[in-house]
């Protein structure tokens, strides 16, 4: 089983509702960088003021600010990991190669979740988030069961912020631009594995599931 994992994907591909899922039943530590730079915000932290403006255009937020809330709680030589939302330019992706073959666990695995940019903006305008654990559910194709409450810890759903139509627009224009690319680096590396993420939740962690189940090199590096 692998289990030094990158979720790769468009904002609404799923990464968030996929990787809680596998966390908890694959035991693999869940971070995510959006989830954690909100509780800074949140929280009102130096770091989470910086963050703030970025987050609400839609815009990456500094490596430099990033780098500190995930490092400080991915510790070195940890072993099962499931990052969401990072990396997300090319100067992550060398910093966390650095950083993990330092410590001698590079990554086994990124699943990438291929969704056609259409069907993001329906699935990104009708999230509903816990504000209790960060569940994520969508008015019509993952609803809770009690409406505007979590089935999970019976939290409040609220809509996040960044989820207007035209931050929406800029935050898929700015995956295209700088994480897209990370594809190629990772296919480069052999640890590329894409799943169609346009299909039901339940097909989609099988799927993912199967992949991190998969032994040997995922796709070939290229050559020349
Ligand atoms: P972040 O929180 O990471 O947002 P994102 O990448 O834009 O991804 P989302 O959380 O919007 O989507 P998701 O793929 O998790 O989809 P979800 O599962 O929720 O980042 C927010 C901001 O923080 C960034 O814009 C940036 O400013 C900053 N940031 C974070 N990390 C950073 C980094 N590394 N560097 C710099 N800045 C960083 O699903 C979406 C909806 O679709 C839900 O309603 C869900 O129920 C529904 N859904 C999911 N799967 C399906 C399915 N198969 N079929 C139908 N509906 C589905």
């Amino acid at each position: 089983m692998r289990r030094r994992v990158v979720l790769l994907g468009a904002p609404g591909a799923g990464k968030g509702t996929q990787a809680q899922r596998l966390a908890e039943s694959e035991r693999l530590l869940h971070l995510s960088t959006g989830d954690l730079l909100r509780a800074a915000v949140k929280a009102g932290t130096d770091l989470g003021k910086q963050a703030r403006a970025h987050m609400e255009a839609g815009q990456l937020v500094p490596d430099d600010l990033v780098f500190q809330v995930l490092f400080e709680r991915l510790r070195a030589g940890a072993d099962a990991f499931l990052l969401d939302g990072f990396p997300r330019n090319r100067a992550q992706a060398e910093e966390l190669d650095r950083r993990l073959a330092a410590a001698g666990t590079p990554l086994d695995l990124v699943l990438d979740i291929e969704v056609p940019d259409a069907r993001l903006v329906g699935r990104l305008t009708g999230r509903r988030t816990c504000k209790g654990c960060g569940r994520n559910y969508h008015v019509e194709f993952l609803p809770p069961r009690r409406s505007g409450s979590c089935d999970a810890c019976g939290g409040e759903l609220h809509q996040r912020a960044d989820d207007s139509p035209h931050v929406v627009a800029e935050r898929l224009s700015v995956y295209h631009e700088l994480t897209e690319p990370l594809k190629a680096y990772y296919r480069d590396a052999g640890l590329l594995l894409t799943i169609d993420g346009d299909r039901p939740v339940a097909e989609v962690g099988r799927a993912l599931l199967d992949g991190l189940k998969q032994d040997g090199r995922v796709q070939p590096a290229r050559r020349g």
